[in-house]
């Protein structure tokens, strides 16, 4: 990969996946996620192709933290197209958008912020006809910023709606890595856990492993040692044992696209947990900010599903374990369909029990809190 690392000798936390340093002419950081928790190594992006590969190779991962991730991918295209008069340098621009939406396709983050950064230069352009590429990169730039402040308020704002759910002495179960790691805050799912323990509360989490790329054991597990949290790491396959053992009173995960019906996509082995929690009356919780759902789909039988490369499975520390000749799926997400969901909690408030009507009155009512901008 073209990007530059650099071994980090000391941990900020709650740690920054995603940074841009500078201003309009500067450069990514991003934490390279496929090194922990071994090393806590930071990638440097300087252009669109290298925040691509990032994404697509998983450097950088979890649904918001990509979405912002690509806005500042556009920042890097808007900079390449310095120079350039303006109809070829907003063709730069839209090509670029094309790479970074098709780097995955299942977090609805990703198109939002890039669509989110398109509309903003296309108003800009309306509003200033004479502007020039400058003008651009900025306008971008400032854009880029937003989506990046508004993810860390998003994480804190879940994180404080969400705290009151964790009392003393609860068993959490949690999947895959919904923390600082995945967003540019302090995470969604862990944002809750970060601010329940903050409050004082001594609970357990138990983090299931995540097969096949481990982001709960090398990831959460990793961030809650930080946060010193009492952590259990289970092999993905012992959460129903563990809820019939009565050891968890919550499921808690992040998600990557909601339907308007409520149904939600999130790692692989979600809906299985989704599953175990209603057979063992347990309330399964999804953490999300405003920027996960998508109204534009009517349920989760919409939802691009991302197929990953059958090597993850294959092989461990990059040796084989399967015979060649045995065929493999890797599909990297499910969907839990709304009516296994207790509830989902947001920056604005907790929508329970989801459904297509409860959702779309949240959403208008906090159209008529907070008009959205012209
Ligand atoms: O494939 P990944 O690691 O990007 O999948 C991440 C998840 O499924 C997370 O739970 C989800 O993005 C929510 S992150 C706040």
């Amino acid at each position: 990969m073209a990007c530059e690392g650099s071994l980090a000798d000391s941990i900020d936390w709650p740690v920054k996946a995603v940074l841009w340093v500078g201003g309009p002419d500067g450069l990514l950081e991003l934490i390279d996620q496929r090194r922990l928790p071994h090393e806590l190594v930071r990638l440097r992006c300087t252009d669109v192709a290298q925040v691509c590969q990032a994404i697509g190779q998983m450097a950088v991962r979890g649904a918001p933290a990509i979405g912002v991730s690509a806005a500042f991918g556009l920042v890097l295209a808007a900079q390449s197209a310095q120079g350039c008069d303006l109809k070829t340098g907003m063709r730069m621009i839209s090509e670029a958008a094309d790479r970074l939406i098709g780097t995955r396709p299942t977090a609805v983050n990703l198109s939002w912020a890039v669509r989110r950064i398109l509309r903003r230069a296309e108003t800009f352009l309306a509003s200033r006809p004479q502007a020039g590429m400058a003008d651009i990169l900025d306008a971008i730039f400032q854009e880029a910023r937003s989506i990046w402040q508004e993810d860390i308020d998003a994480c804190l704002g879940i994180g404080l709606r969400g705290c009151h759910l964790i009392e003393e002495g609860m068993g959490v179960l949690t999947h895959c890595n919904a923390g600082a790691l995945a967003t540019a805050g302090q995470g969604t799912a862990l944002s809750i856990i970060y601010q329940a323990h903050k409050a004082g509360r001594s609970f357990t989490v138990y983090v299931d492993e995540t097969r096949p790329l481990l982001q709960g054991a090398r990831l959460t597990a990793w961030e809650l040692a930080q946060a010193k949290i009492r952590t259990v790491v289970i092999c993905d396959n012992m959460a129903g044992w563990l809820m019939k053992q009565g050891k968890v009173q919550m499921v808690l995960t992040g998600a990557d696209r909601i339907a308007a019906n409520g149904d939600a996509a999130n790692k692989i082995g979600t809906y299985t947990l989704a599953v175990l929690a209603a057979r063992h009356k347990v309330p399964f919780y999804i953490a999300a900010p405003l920027s996960t759902f998508d109204p534009s789909i009517a349920s989760g039988c919409e939802i691009p599903i991302e197929t990953r490369p059958v090597e993850e499975i294959r092989q461990i520390h990059g040796k084989d374990l399967i015979p060649a000749v045995v065929e493999l799926w890797n599909p990297a997400f499910d969907v839990t369909e709304a009516a296994l969901i207790t509830g989902i909690i947001t920056e604005a408030g907790i929508i329970r029990r989801p459904n297509a009507s409860r959702i779309a009155a949240f959403f208008d009512r906090l159209v008529s809190i907070r008009p959205r901008r012209p």
